[in-house]
């Protein structure tokens, strides 16, 4: 499965909206909603790291994962380790801020799980873990038959860039559903915060967008076997 044309641009324009994507959260959350903090007696300051976490953690991190074989100019073995090990940071990243949410709402009162955007999430994170697993078994350890791996590659990657999509829609209902929270509890409807969050949220599309296009583009002529499974 592959596009006629280079990945290599757009694993360039990855890097740039991924570096975005991360400032963007971040002025959010520390200039605008008054930063992070796992204990607090301001529980919004507990919350405030899920978004912080799940941005740069399942969706940049996840996001660079997927393109490291595009983006990297190494050998396939080193870059197989990368994937795996970039992965991993994003799945805990992302586990922890899914923690981070549920001891918001627990300390404050509020019920757990209620909305769309919550059940994607529990959809993700855990199809995020089952393919982890999935991965590690067959290509790395112990690690499957040559014909195994050959057979199982194809799925790999569809269900992969299949879960990465999920959870792009997942996140943008997330700024929708916390924007719509702050508007109803007075945040001024077209002013700088309101902005500042909706253009993260292109961000964080288009950056889902380059990461799926560099994902189905050729690799480097040099390091053609990218997605051979051996
Ligand atoms: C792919 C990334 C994300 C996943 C997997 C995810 C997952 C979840 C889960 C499982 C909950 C439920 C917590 C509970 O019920 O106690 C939750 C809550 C919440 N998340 Fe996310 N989230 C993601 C990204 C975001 C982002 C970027 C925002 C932006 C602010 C956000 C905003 C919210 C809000 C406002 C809640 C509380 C209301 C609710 O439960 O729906 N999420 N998230």
């Amino acid at each position: 499965m592959a596009l006629g044309v280079a990945a290599l641009p757009f694993t360039f324009v990855v890097h740039v909206l991924g570096l975005a994507a991360v400032v963007l959260v971040l002025v959010w959350n520390l200039y605008f909603r008054g930063g992070l903090a796992w204990d607090s007696e301001n529980k919004a300051l507990i919350f405030n790291l899920h978004p912080v976490l799940m941005l740069i953690g399942l969706i940049v991190i996840g996001g660079e994962a997927i393109v490291s074989y595009k983006s990297l100019p190494l050998k396939k073995e080193v870059k197989k380790l990368i994937h795996l090990t970039l992965h991993a940071i994003a799945l805990v990243l992302g586990i922890v801020g899914i923690c981070a949410a549920f001891k918001n709402h627990n300390e404050s009162g509020i019920a757990n799980l209620y909305s769309l955007h919550s059940w994607l999430g529990i959809g993700v994170i855990s199809l995020y873990g089952v393919q982890f697993i999935f991965g590690f078994v067959t290509f790395f350890y112990p690690g499957g038959s040559p014909a195994i791996r050959r057979d199982t590659l194809p799925w790999h990657v569809l269900l992969g860039l299949f879960i990465y999509i999920l959870a792009i829609g997942t996140a943008s209902l997330g700024f929708l559903e916390k924007l719509t929270f702050l508007e109803s509890s007075g945040l001024a409807k077209y002013g700088s915060e309101a902005l500042l969050v909706n253009f993260t949220a292109i961000i964080t599309i288009l950056f889902g967008t380059f990461v799926v296009l560099s994902a189905i583009s050729e690799a480097r002529a040099a390091t053609e076997d990218e997605y051979t499974a051996i």
